[in-house]
């Protein structure tokens, strides 16, 4: 787990922060692209709560046709991909937009691929399998969590309950456009688990077994002083701006980190919880967390060491206080934000955790990059501790 001295690192190629920069949207993407006709890939949460009309009215004030596609799901299904899809054809776009959390953005990317280079989903999945090009991609993230906007990834929920990766190079879009006031509406717990899935992201890049890398351990170490700086603050109160500008600073830098060292046993162990539970993302991280660290403290407390030096400021001891300190500062945060804490307060139920550990082993995308090797037993003792 010592950084490669030999890598190579990606990321998209242009990315602005202005608080109140979607109000000037149509401005932007005019001057950057030739598109005119956009798709909007959003989902009925966001409309609701007001950030959807005011950026589609001021797209078609500046010139731009706008198709508004609103029915992204949590965990969003083939399905949802599918019809975004069929919506984007038939109203002949020739720009995509996501705007929304990563279940949005991430629906928009492969949407982006689809309308332009068609080919079956099952196909795509996996690493390097998008075969085509895209149309021009523009991505405006409201949660800050996922940091979807700057990675390669897509996830999409295939057959009933299992999470399926799509990791190509065609799925960096062009341009993301942070701009905390999007993230002031989002509701105290879902800043938590979103905030709490970024600082995952920044951890699992730094321990990750293989990728690790100079400038993923930059951003991730920058990223997790962003995040634990202003989780509380952000959750406490919503309308606090360097909290909300902080956190989606974090959580991109987060992103970026991961998109480049991928992350491990927490998502591996995550993502079942929400394909059998629907457990939102980022609260099935937080879950998972806690036990995960101190699981992977026999390889990795040198690096969690550094970590609380990050996340706690400079402080004395030996390699294990300093990694048990981190373990301690990552759970008080964690109570801090007000996010459940047991899998049994979300409604996972104990005789589900063999079936669970048994689904959770079949993510061996991610588990190759955890510190410490995971068995079932061991998915299994992860998910009792966590139960
Ligand atoms: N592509 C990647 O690299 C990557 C990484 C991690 C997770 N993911 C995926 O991302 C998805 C989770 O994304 P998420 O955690 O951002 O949640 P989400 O996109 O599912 O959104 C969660 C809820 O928050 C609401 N919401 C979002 N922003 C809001 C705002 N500003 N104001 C009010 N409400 C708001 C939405 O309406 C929705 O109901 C999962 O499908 C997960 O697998 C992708
Ligand atoms: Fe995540």
């Amino acid at each position: 787990m010592t950084a490669n001295r030999s890598f190579e690192f990606n990321t998209v190629p242009s990315l602005q922060v202005e608080w109140s920069g979607a109000k000037r949207l149509a401005e932007i993407l005019a001057a950057r692209f030739a598109a005119r006709n956009a798709l909007v890939v959003t989902d009925a949460g966001l409309v609701k709560a007001g950030v959807v009309a005011p950026i589609a009215a001021g797209l078609k004030a500046g010139g731009f046709a706008v198709s508004v596609f609103d029915a992204i799901v949590a965990d969003p299904p083939e399905s949802v991909l599918a019809q975004c899809v069929e919506q984007g054809r038939a109203a002949k776009v020739d720009i995509v937009i996501g705007l929304g959390g990563g279940s949005s953005l991430d629906v928009a990317k492969l949407a982006a691929v689809l309308l332009k280079s068609p080919q079956a989903l099952s196909a795509m999945a996996g690493i390097g399998n998008v075969k085509g090009d895209r149309l021009p991609l523009a991505l405006i993230p409201t949660t800050a969590g996922t940091g979807s906007e700057v990675t390669n990834i897509s996830i999409i929920t295939t057959g009933a309950t299992t999470k399926t990766g799509v990791v190509s190079p065609q799925l960096y879009c062009d341009y993301v456009l942070l701009d905390g006031e999007l993230t002031i509406g989002l509701p105290p717990l879902h800043t938590a688990a979103t905030g709490i899935d970024a600082m995952v992201h920044a951890i699992e890049a730094y321990t990750g077994r293989h990728k690790k890398n100079p400038i993923s351990d930059a951003l991730g170490r920058e990223a997790l002083r962003m995040l634990g700086g202003s989780l509380v603050a952000a959750c406490k109160d919503g309308r606090n701006r360097a909290a909300r500008e902080n956190m989606l600073m974090g959580a991109t830098l987060a992103g970026q980190a991961f998109a480049n060292s991928p992350v491990g046993a927490v998502h591996a162990l995550a993502y079942p919880l929400g394909g059998h539970y629907h457990v939102a993302h980022g609260l099935s991280n937080a879950l998972m967390l806690g036990p995960v660290l101190r699981f992977n403290a026999t390889a990795a407390a040198a690096l969690y060491a550094e970590l609380a030096d990050v996340l706690l400021g400079p402080g004395t001891g030996t390699t294990r206080q300093r990694c048990d300190a981190f373990v301690a500062g990552m759970e008080k945060l964690m109570n801090d934000s007000g996010a459940p804490r047991r899998l049994r307060e979300v409604g996972v139920t104990e005789d589900s955790l063999t079936m669970l550990a048994a689904d959770a082993i079949k993510q061996q995308r991610l588990l190759i990059n955890n510190p410490v090797d995971v068995t079932e037993a061991d998915a299994l003792a992860l998910y009792r501790e966590a139960f």
